[in-house]
C-alpha cells in the first residue's frame, strides 16, 4: 500500500516520520511521480483541487490538523472517511497556550511589561483571583474539554457552549441558539475552540461581543480566538477595542494569513498576535497517531475521530 503525503509544508520531515511508522509501507509524495492505483491513505494539509482525482483505491483521507474546513471546501472530495487528529500531543499544547493567555489577562501581565520598559516599579495592583473570573469556551470538543479541566485546576470558574446539548462532569454547559445569550452574559474571557463551518463563520462580531459580561473583575471582556479566523470579523473585534466593548484579544488565527503587515492588529496596544501556532501539529506525534488508525483500520477496527461531512467538522 502506499500513503500519499500531501502538504503545502516542506514534506521530508514527514515522509521521514511515515517512514519509521509504517514500516515496509511506501510513502510517495504529491508532486513526484507515482502508481495512483495504489495509494490507499492520503495524509495532507493545503490541498491544490484535483490533487485527490483519479485515486480508485483511496480508502481514507488524514487531515494533519485537527480542524478540516480545508477539506470541507475541496471540489470533489473523494467519498471516503476523514480522519481528523485528534491526539494528546496537540491538545496538550493548545491548553497550555489558553492556560496561559488567560492567566495573562487575569494578572494584567501586559502592564508589567510596559513598566519594565519604562522602568517603573508599580506593586500596587491586586488582581482578582482566577476563581472571580468567568471563563466561557465557546465550543466543548476535544480541545475545549482539555483546556476547560485545565483552567478549572488554576481555579477559574469555567462554562462551556456547545452545538448540541452534553454534560460534562464539573461544567454547566449551555448549548444551541438559546443558551448563547446566557453564557455570554456569565462570561468575562470568552475562548474560542470551535470549528470554522457556515453557523460559525463570522460568529465573532460586534453584536456578540456587546452580550459578554461588563460586571466582571478584568474591567470589561477579554476574547481569545486559536481555532480559526474566519469566525471573527476583525473591524468589529478593533472597533468594539476602541469602545470598550472588548478590553483585549489574544488572537492566534485571522481571516487572512499570514496576517497582512498593514492589519492594525499588529499595533493594537491590546491586542496580542500569535502566528497560528498555539497547538501546532508535530510530525512524531501525528505520524504516530495516523499509523495506529491505519493499523486499527487494517485489523478490522474502526476508524477513531472520523468527520462527520454534513456537521462539517
Ligand atoms: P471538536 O470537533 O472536538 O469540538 C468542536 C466543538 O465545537 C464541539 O463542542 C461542537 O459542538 C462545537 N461546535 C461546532 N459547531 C458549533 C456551532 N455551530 N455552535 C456551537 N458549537 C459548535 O474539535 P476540536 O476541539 O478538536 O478542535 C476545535 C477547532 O480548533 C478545530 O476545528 C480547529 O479549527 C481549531 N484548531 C486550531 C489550532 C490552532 O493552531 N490554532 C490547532 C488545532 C485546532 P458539539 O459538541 O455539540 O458537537
Ligand atoms: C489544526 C491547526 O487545525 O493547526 O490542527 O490549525
Amino acid at each position: 500500500m502506499s500513503l500519499l503525503v500531501a502538504v503545502t509544508w516542506e514534506a521530508e520531515p514527514w515522509v521521514e516520520r511515515f517512514t519509521r511508522h509504517l514500516p515496509g509501507r511506501e510513502i510517495v509524495v504529491l508532486g513526484e511521480d507515482f502508481d495512483r492505483s495504489a495509494i490507499r491513505y492520503v495524509a495532507t494539509w493545503g490541498l491544490k483541487p484535483g490533487s485527490l482525482d483519479n485515486l480508485p483505491n483511496l480508502e481514507a483521507i488524514f487531515s494533519l490538523g485537527a480542524g478540516v474546513d480545508h477539506l470541507m471546501t475541496y471540489p470533489n472530495l473523494p467519498p471516503v472517511p476523514i480522519v481528523r487528529v485528534a491526539q494528546d500531543d496537540l491538545t496538550h499544547r493548545m491548553s497550555e497556550y489558553i492556560v496561559m493567555h488567560s492567566l495573562i489577562h487575569l494578572r494584567d501581565h501586559a502592564r508589567f511589561v510596559e513598566d519594565q520598559r519604562h522602568k517603573r516599579w508599580n506593586p500596587d495592583r491586586s488582581p482578582p483571583m482566577a476563581a472571580d473570573v468567568r471563563v466561557g469556551i465557546m465550543g466543548f470538543g476535544v480541545l475545549g474539554q482539555d483546556a476547560g479541566r485545565k483552567l478549572k485546576m488554576m481555579g477559574f470558574d469555567v462554562a462551556a457552549w456547545s452545538r448540541t446539548p452534553k454534560s460534562v462532569e464539573g461544567f454547566t454547559i449551555y448549548s444551541g441558539d438559546s443558551g448563547l445569550d446566557t453564557f455570554l452574559a456569565r462570561t468575562d474571557i470568552l475562548v474560542v475552540l470551535m470549528p470554522l463551518t457556515p453557523d460559525t463563520r463570522g460568529i465573532l462580531n460586534r453584536s456578540l461581543f456587546g452580550k459578554l459580561a461588563r460586571d466582571g473583575r478584568l474591567g470589561g471582556p477579554i476574547l481569545i480566538n486559536a481555532s480559526r479566523g474566519g469566525l471573527q470579523v476583525e473591524a468589529d473585534i478593533l472597533s468594539s477595542l476602541d469602545d470598550g466593548t472588548l478590553k483585549a484579544a489574544t488572537l492566534d488565527v485571522f481571516e487572512t494569513e499570514p496576517l497582512p503587515e498593514d492589519s492594525p492588529l499588529w499595533t493594537h496596544p491590546r491586542v496580542t498576535v500569535t502566528p497560528h501556532n498555539s497547538a501546532v501539529s508535530e510530525p512524531e506525534a501525528t505520524a504516530r497517531y495516523i499509523a495506529e488508525q491505519i493499523r486499527r483500520h487494517e485489523a478490522g477496527e474502526p476508524f477513531q475521530n472520523v468527520v462527520d461531512r454534513a456537521r462539517g467538522y
